[in-house]
């Protein structure tokens, strides 16, 4: 796949199966993460989830937006990865984990593994326990900013038809 075929494959998928991402693929998806450009040399970091620790995120998020026990925000995803940072006045942190989220998205996607951007359940969390950082592995003064999930999906969408819109061209 070549990297325009990867921009436009890449969907957000919402019906994960099972199968777990391949640890070599994982460091793959995180070296593209650690590629991305960086404002201010401003560290991004990430907590690799799974396991257990996944199910107490569910549990946290079921608790956070008043779900019923068994909510999967993830949407059957066996990973998720949370990138955080230090907040900046000017918002770099949440301009740097996203330049870093996109190229691991498109990076999943030439792999052959899907993935999702997450914000709502986070904000949720966020909102209600503010453990939440340290169980991330976090040090004082950084903040969780945005979560993948990746993993595998049955049913890969389609690449959505889009048009080149709200540009303005000033000659
Ligand atoms: C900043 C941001 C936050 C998002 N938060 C969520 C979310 O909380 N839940 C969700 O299902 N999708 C979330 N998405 C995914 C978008 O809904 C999705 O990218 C959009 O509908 C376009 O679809 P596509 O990714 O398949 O091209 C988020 C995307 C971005 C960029």
């Amino acid at each position: 796949m070549n990297t325009m075929e990867a921009i436009k494959a890449r969907r957000s998928i919402r019906s994960f199966n099972a199968n777990p991402v391949e640890e070599e693929k994982l460091q793959a998806i995180l070296e593209a993460g650690a590629c991305a450009p960086n404002g201010a040399g401003l560290a991004v970091f990430y907590t690799v989830v799974s396991g257990d620790s996944l199910e107490a995120v569910k549990g946290k998020a079921a608790v956070a937006m008043k779900k019923e026990e068994g909510f999967d925000p993830f949407f059957g995803a066996q990973t998720a990865i949370f990138m955080s940072a230090a907040p900046h006045p000017l918002g770099i942190d949440v301009a740097n984990a996203a330049c870093s989220a996109e190229n691991m998205m498109i990076a999943a996607t030439d792999l052959g593994v899907g993935s999702i951007y997450l914000l709502g359940f986070l904000a949720g969390i966020l909102n209600s326990d503010e453990t939440f950082p340290s169980f991330l592995g976090l040090d004082e003064g950084q903040k969780p900013i945005l979560c993948l999930a990746i993993g595998y999906t049955d049913n890969p969408p389609a690449p959505r038809e889009v048009a080149i819109k709200n540009v303005v061209y000033l000659k």
